[in-house]
């Protein structure tokens, strides 16, 4: 449903961070890139912008939203850090990592962007174009990937574009993102917990802490018990076309996804080839995986035939990424 605003989309500038930081002020929705991905942005605090960004984009509500800081003395007057908190944002904040911290009695949060949990999610994005805007801005803000709920997440200005363009106010456009992954999300409990991985890989944190992270539970959250990672567990980042995972061979009709310098059967006959590394480096392959799989879903193609990616490092998320997209849907 379109909302039939005009969005604006504006070149990153000293102007575009003071209109960020203004229609922010406003209640409007405004998207701008972090070096994981694109997010959109709604003050944390007012409840009707934060009701806008669920309607925009399509989001269950109770999938609760990660609060952005532009400093770690912000992230502390919504969150309190344990010992492990501590070590993880002092070594890896700004980047691309996510902390799900018990929130402080008087946080200013909206209880509809934490979904009534007494926890919150909070970032401190490396981007020097987030920073500057969450430094205007002077408060959290909380940002979900710039996408409609459910599909693949934008790694540049043209997707949060083809996805919201008439839902939000207006699009910052800082170029092609660095990461390419969502951030790393780690619960700072008793047991310092995987929630999701992502842009920072999981062996750089255990090193850190010296000890292997928990794995969250299974099992979906029963109703009535707290979820440790809500919205984990859907089909997610996905394409309209069908994907089919660890492909020795491409079928007819099929597009493949590609890793690494080796041929596969078939691949001179697939309708279209993109390749996510042909060197074989992660980091890269994440940067492309997102757009590729955009691109991909475009040429009408029966399935996107996809090669195994190894699963050590940034190969963790994905193959996270990857397993979602591949669900099917009804
Ligand atoms: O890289 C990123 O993290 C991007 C950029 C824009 O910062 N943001 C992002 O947000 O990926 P989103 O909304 O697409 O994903 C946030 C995830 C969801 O899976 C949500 O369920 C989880 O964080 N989450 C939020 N609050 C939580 C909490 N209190 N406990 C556990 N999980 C939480
Ligand atoms: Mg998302």
């Amino acid at each position: 449903m379109k909302l039939g605003l005009k969005t604006q989309i504006l070149p990153a500038d000293e102007a575009a961070v003071a209109q960020a930081a203004e229609c922010l002020k406003a209640g409007g929705l405004v998207a701008f890139p972090t070096e994981t991905v694109y997010g959109l942005g709604a003050d944390a605090t007012n409840a009707a912008a934060i009701a806008r960004l669920y309607e925009a984009k399509g989001r269950p509500s109770f999938n609760p939203l990660i609060a952005h800081v532009g400093d770690i003395a912000s992230a502390l007057k919504i969150a309190h850090f344990n010992i492990t908190a501590r070590r993880l944002a002092g070594h890896f904040w700004p980047g691309p990592l996510t902390l799900v911290l018990p929130n402080t009695s008087d946080c200013p949060v909206a209880e509809l962007a934490t979904a009534g949990l007494e926890t919150i999610a909070v970032r401190l994005p490396a981007h020097p174009l987030a920073h500057a805007i969450l430094r205007a801005f002077g408060g959290p803000v909380v940002a979900p990937s710039a996408n409609l709920s459910g599909h693949v997440s934008p790694t540049a200005a043209d997707h949060v574009a083809s996805d919201l363009d008439g839902l939000i106010d207006l699009i910052i456009d800082g170029g092609p993102v660095s990461v390419g992954v969502e951030s790393t999300i780690v619960g700072c409990f008793e047991a310092p917990m995987l929630l999701r991985p992502g842009g920072l890989a999981r062996e750089e944190i255990e090193r850190l802490l010296g000890q292997p992270l928990a794995r969250p539970p299974q099992d979906e959250p029963a109703e009535t018990g707290q979820p440790l990672a809500p919205g984990m567990l859907a089909s997610h980042y996905a394409p309209h076309t069908r994907v089919r995972l660890d492909a020795a061979s491409v079928e007819t009709g099929e597009a493949l996804l590609a890793f690494g310098p080796a041929a596969v059967p078939g691949m001179e006959s697939a309708s279209a080839v993109m390749n996510l590394s042909a060197r074989g480096n992660l980091a890269e392959a994440a940067v492309n995986l997102f757009g590729y799989l955009r691109a991909l879903d475009a040429k009408g193609a029966r399935a996107i035939a996809v090669m195994p990616v190894p699963h050590q490092g940034l190969g963790e998320a994905i193959n996270d990424r990857l397993r979602r997209a591949a669900i099917e849907r009804r």
